[in-house]
């Protein structure tokens, strides 16, 4: 049985990473991190803090669905008690990721970092990547419930790396354009431009929108509950033992 300590377990990833871990009969909760924590909830041995809840409990693997300014101590943490960790927590840029995998260096140590846990979401990446080698015009709208606290997303970010990756045609662009108001032609990542829409009744969507003459493709993803991110996370709690060093996206495991 893999014992699983689930940091950030009041949050609403969190709570719902508790709820799939429960259900799969070769996972139990070891326990949950959170410093809003007042008492043990629903069974589950409550800690606000990390290291000495990895000391009490020695789990086989931390998830952490925290928040973008704590999410490097964390996994340093996890690093330095030799905890194997699955990173949900958005806000890393593919630069910061390089720089945590020349820093944490350590044979028995792995930790999986993915900006988005949806198989769907991975497809629409593939996808749009796959469609950047043909439409050099390309700008990403994403949308998330309004109390989200990075813009833009994790996702978007990684969406436009990848995408940077292989564009190569001639954009069009135009010399005379100029902002109105600052921000109105979103967030650049190099040649991609990135919109964050945040509003609540959204839980995670993204359209990554392409065009040349005549003609727009535009490729879709929505999460529209929670538990569309669990397969992800499953998967990753179990295969984290097979893996070596800091392991980036999903679909390094798929
Ligand atoms: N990778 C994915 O597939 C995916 C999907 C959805 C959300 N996310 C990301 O996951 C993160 C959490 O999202 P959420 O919607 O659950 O947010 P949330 O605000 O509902 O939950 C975050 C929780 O972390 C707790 N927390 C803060 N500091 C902490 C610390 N030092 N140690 C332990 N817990 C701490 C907070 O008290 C809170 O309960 C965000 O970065 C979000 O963008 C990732």
């Amino acid at each position: 049985m893999k014992r699983v300590l689930v940091s950030g377990a009041l949050g609403k990833m969190g709570s719902e990473v508790i709820k799939a871990v429960r259900q799969a009969a070769d996972l139990e909760v070891a326990a949950g991190v959170d410093p809003r924590a007042e008492y043990d909830v629903d069974g589950v041995k409550m800690f606000t803090e990390l290291a000495p809840a990895i000391t009490a409990t020695k789990p086989d693997v931390v998830v952490d669905f925290t928040q973008p300014g704590v999410v490097v101590e964390n996994l340093k943490t996890c690093y330095e008690l030799g905890v194997r960790a699955v990173v949900g927590t958005t806000g890393l840029t593919a630069d910061d990721v390089e720089k945590l995998k020349r820093e944490l260096v350590r044979e028995d140590w792995a930790a999986l970092i993915a900006p988005n846990f949806a198989i769907g979401a991975i497809l629409m990446m593939r996808f749009a990547q796959e469609a950047a080698r043909y439409f050099p015009n390309v700008e990403i709208i994403e949308y998330h419930h309004s109390q989200k606290k990075d813009a833009p997303s994790g996702t978007a970010i990684k969406t436009a790396e990848m995408i940077n990756q292989v564009l190569t045609g001639q954009r069009e662009t135009n010399p005379d354009e100029f902002e109105k108001l600052p921000g109105a032609r979103g967030a650049a990542s190099s040649a991609v431009h990135i919109h964050s829409v945040r509003l609540p009744g959204y839980v995670a969507h993204q359209e990554v929108i392409f065009s040349s003459a005549g003609q727009l493709l535009t490729i879709k993803h929505d999460s529209t509950h929670r538990e569309s991110f669990m397969p992800g996370v499953l998967l990753a709690i179990r295969k984290i033992g097979e893996l070596e060093g800091i392991v980036y996206g999903l679909e390094q495991i798929l």
